[in-house]
């Protein structure tokens, strides 16, 4: 079960065009096109005649032909035209979802369209921020997307699982302090006077030790702010001054695509070497590596949970933030239950 009143990214902007682009998302297909106005859209992906996937069929103009029987439907999931019939039943319809094109992503509200309120949106703001540079992309997690937002609220496992990235040992050797807000988690670590990983060494030159820190947010359903960064020892990043360092935001929103998958959108968001195409290149290698590392993992979580759902498992300190982010989610499934018994899938 999912929450469904909320903003879920759907798409990367730049996977949006003039063809047909078939996902699942909250276990529904859905299908996201542009018009030739490049608006987004986003509809059921099924035929309401014989639910074939319209994915299969074709755009004509800014509308859908369904591959089947030729039915075809507008971007409200109107059916318009029916071969061989001139009264169309007011039944003929799909869903579409309500879109906000935002921040270089597609945001998707899966829930009552009637509730879909842009406010709603979490705040990213920093991709467009002056001074800021952006590089993004999406990951497929054969995993439940709850494995994916425990695995970047707790960062311990970067010294077992990205030891050729990001991780040192000194990551999991520093305990973390975990605090709630509402119903957003976050997990701060700091790390003083500790040596910078590799990544950090070609990204900022640093030629000694450094404070870094590591400052994971969580809201639901899914978002994931990861504030990381270092800088010289001693120079006041703790109290706010990271200028004699580097900071990178890493944005992050796990879509559930099923069950037991998610996609992964991510963006990077830094304030170092802004205009420098090799800069984003390297961030972008190094994530995309870092993030195929975590997927490996997370696929091997699910595929065990799969074979033994029952077996006991075992919190350890580092988890208070998983653990707070599952409850709250618990809580606001049973509230967006008891409030639309009727809209609940
Ligand atoms: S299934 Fe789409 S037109 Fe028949
Ligand atoms: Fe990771």
């Amino acid at each position: 079960m999912f929450l469904r009143n909320h903003w879920y990214v759907a798409a990367r902007s730049e996977e949006l065009g003039r063809s047909l682009l078939a996902r699942r998302i909250l276990n529904e297909p859905v299908l996201l096109y542009r018009t030739g106005a490049g608006e987004a859209v986003a509809i059921e992906d099924r035929c309401c005649h014989r639910n074939v996937p319209l994915s299969i069929g074709k755009l004509v103009n800014d509308d859908v032909q369904c591959g089947y029987h030729g039915l075809v439907f507008d971007r409200a999931g109107r059916c318009i035209s029916m071969p061989g019939q001139e009264k169309i039943p007011a039944a003929a319809r799909i869903k579409s979802f309500p879109l906000i094109e935002r921040w270089q992503m597609v945001w998707i509200w899966m829930g009552d369209p009637a509730l879909a309120d842009e406010a709603r949106l979490p705040d990213f703001s920093i991709i467009d921020r002056e001074g800021w540079a952006a590089v993004g992309a999406r990951v497929d997690v054969k995993a439940n997307y709850l494995y994916g937002v425990d695995n970047l609220l707790d960062l311990s496992h970067l010294s077992y699982v990205h030891g050729r990235t990001i991780g040192t040992l000194d990551v999991a050797r520093h305990a973390v302090t975990t605090t709630r807000q509402g119903d957003t988690v976050k997990v701060t670590r700091w790390m003083h006077d500790v040596p910078p990983p590799p990544t950090f060494v070609k990204l900022g030159g640093f030629d000694s030790n450094i404070d870094r820190w590591q400052i994971a947010t969580a809201a639901p359903p899914c978002y994931v702010w990861l504030e990381v960064g270092g800088a010289k020892v001693g120079t006041g990043a703790m109290e706010g001054n990271r200028s004699q360092g580097i900071e990178r935001w890493n944005l992050n929103v796990v879509t559930p695509e099923t069950d037991k998958t998610a996609h992964l959108f991510w963006t990077e968001v830094r304030n170092f070497k802004i205009d420098d195409p090799d800069t984003t290149q390297l961030l972008k290698a190094q994530i995309d590596a870092t993030l195929e590392e975590d997927a490996e993992v997370l696929a091997a979580q699910q595929l065990t949970m799969d074979l033994l759902p029952h077996a006991k498992t075992v919190d350890i300190a580092f988890d208070a933030g998983s653990v707070a982010f599952r409850r709250t989610i618990d809580r606001m499934l049973r509230e967006e239950t008891a409030a639309q018994p009727d809209r609940s899938h």
